[in-house]
C-alpha cells in the first residue's frame, strides 16, 4: 500500500468542501428529472461541479472524469481544477452517474467524486468496462473473482450468518452479466437488476441496513474505481477485472495505464492510499441516500463523505435557500 500523505490541512474541513461540490451536482442535475434529456442533465451536473471546484483549496487534477479534453469541455481528463493550493491531488468524478436514471426519473443516480494523493487511483483510460464484486466489512478477504458465483455468495451468506436464499445482489441488467443472472437464480439468492448505476449499490454493501449485501457483474472501470474508493473508507472490499468485451468509449487510444485484463485488481491496484475521500449527493431516491427535494424557497440535499485515513463516515442532510444564492440552486443557470 503506498505511503503517500496529504498536506495536512487535506483534513476534515476539505471533506466537508468536496461535498459542497457533490451538492452543487446534485441539485443543478435534479432539475432535469425524467425530461428525457440526459444530455442537458449531464451537462448542468459538469457545470455545477467545475464551478464549485474552483473555491476548494486543492492541487487537482482530474483523472477519471468526462472523457478527453477534445470531446469534454469540462473536467476532462487532464484537467487543472481547484485553486492550486495545498495538496497535490488525482480526482476522479462522475457529476452525474446514471445519466439515463435522471433522464427517466428513476432511483439510483448520484453525484460522487473520490480525491486522493497523485498517483494513488488505478490508471486505465483505455478500459470502459470492468468485472466487479464488492462486499462489506463481513466478508472481506472471503471473495474471490477466481471463485464461482455460487462459492462467493455462499461465502458471503457464510459471513453475513445468513443462508444463500437471503443474501441479496445487485446485477446490471445486462447480456453480458446474464451468466451470474442465471447462476444466481439457481441457487435462489435474491437478485436486484437494475438498469444503470451500480456505484450507488457497491457503497450500500457496507452500510448496514442498506438491504444490499453484494454486487456482481461487469459494468464501467471508472465506476470500479470510485466504489473501491467508497469501499476503501467504509471498510468493505471490491475486486476488479478489466474487460475489454464492449467498445472503448474513448476515441484515443493512450497505450498506456493499466489494460491487463486477467489480472485481478484488488483494492490496493485500484485505491492504493488510505488518505483517500469520497463524498456523493444522491440526486434521485437510492439505496442510502435520498435524492434532491424543492420546496420553494429552499432545496434539500442528502449527501455521505467520508475519509479512509480516519474512517469517519458522515451522512449530511443540507437544506440550501434558494432566496441567498445563484445558479445552480436556483436553477437559473446550468
Ligand atoms: P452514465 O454514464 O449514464 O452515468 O452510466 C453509468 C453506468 O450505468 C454505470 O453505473 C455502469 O457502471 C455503466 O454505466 C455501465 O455501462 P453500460 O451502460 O455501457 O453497460
Amino acid at each position: 500500500m503506498s505511503t503517500k500523505r496529504l498536506c495536512s490541512t487535506m483534513e476534515r474541513e476539505l471533506a466537508l468542501e468536496f461535498v459542497r461540490v457533490t451538492e452543487a451536482a446534485a441539485i443543478a442535475s435534479a432539475r432535469w428529472l425524467g425530461r428525457g434529456d440526459k444530455n442537458n442533465a449531464d451537462g448542468a451536473a459538469v457545470g455545477a461541479m467545475r464551478s464549485m471546484f474552483d473555491t476548494v483549496n486543492v492541487d487537482g487534477i482530474v483523472v477519471i472524469g468526462e472523457g478527453e479534453k477534445d470531446e469534454a469541455p469540462m473536467l476532462y481528463v487532464g484537467e487543472k481544477v481547484g485553486t492550486g493550493k495545498c495538496s497535490k491531488v488525482d480526482i476522479a468524478v462522475d457529476p452525474l452517474e446514471g445519466t439515463d436514471l435522471v433522464a427517466k426519473g428513476l432511483n439510483g443516480a448520484i453525484a460522487v467524486l473520490a480525491v486522493a494523493p497523485r498517483k494513488c487511483l488505478l490508471h486505465a483510460p483505455d478500459m470502459y468496462y470492468m468485472n466487479k464484486i464488492a462486499v462489506g466489512q463481513a466478508a472481506v478477504g472471503k471473495i474471490s473473482l477466481d471463485a464461482s458465483i455460487t462459492e462467493n455468495v455462499t461465502a458471503v451468506a457464510k459471513s453475513l450468518n445468513k443462508e444463500v436464499q437471503d443474501v441479496t445482489v445487485v446485477v446490471l441488467d445486462r447480456s453480458r452479466n446474464e451468466y451470474i443472472i442465471n447462476e444466481l437464480r439457481s441457487i435462489g439468492a435474491r437478485i436486484r437488476l437494475i438498469t444503470a448505476g451500480d456505484v450507488s449499490p457497491a457503497v450500500a454493501v457496507a452500510i448496514p441496513g442498506s438491504g444490499v449485501d453484494m454486487v456482481m457483474g461487469i459494468g464501467g472501470a471508472p465506476e470500479g474505481v470510485l466504489g473501491a474508493a467508497a469501499l476503501r473508507c467504509l471498510g468493505g472490499e471490491l475486486q476488479g477485472r478489466l474487460w475489454d468485451g464492449g467498445t472503448i468509449k474513448s476515441k484515443r487510444v493512450h497505450k498506456s495505464g493499466v489494460t491487463d485484463t486477467k489480472r485481478i485488481l484488488t483494492m490496493d491496484d485500484l485505491v492504493s492510499s488510505d488518505d483517500v475521500i469520497f463524498a456523493a449527493t444522491g440526486i434521485t431516491d437510492g439505496d442510502t441516500l435520498k435524492g434532491v427535494r424543492y420546496y420553494g424557497n429552499y432545496v434539500t440535499t442528502h449527501s455521505i463523505v467520508m475519509r479512509a485515513a480516519s474512517g469517519t463516515v458522515r451522512f449530511l442532510e443540507a437544506q440550501h435557500r434558494i432566496d441567498k444564492k445563484s445558479g445552480y440552486v436556483n436553477g437559473r443557470e446550468y
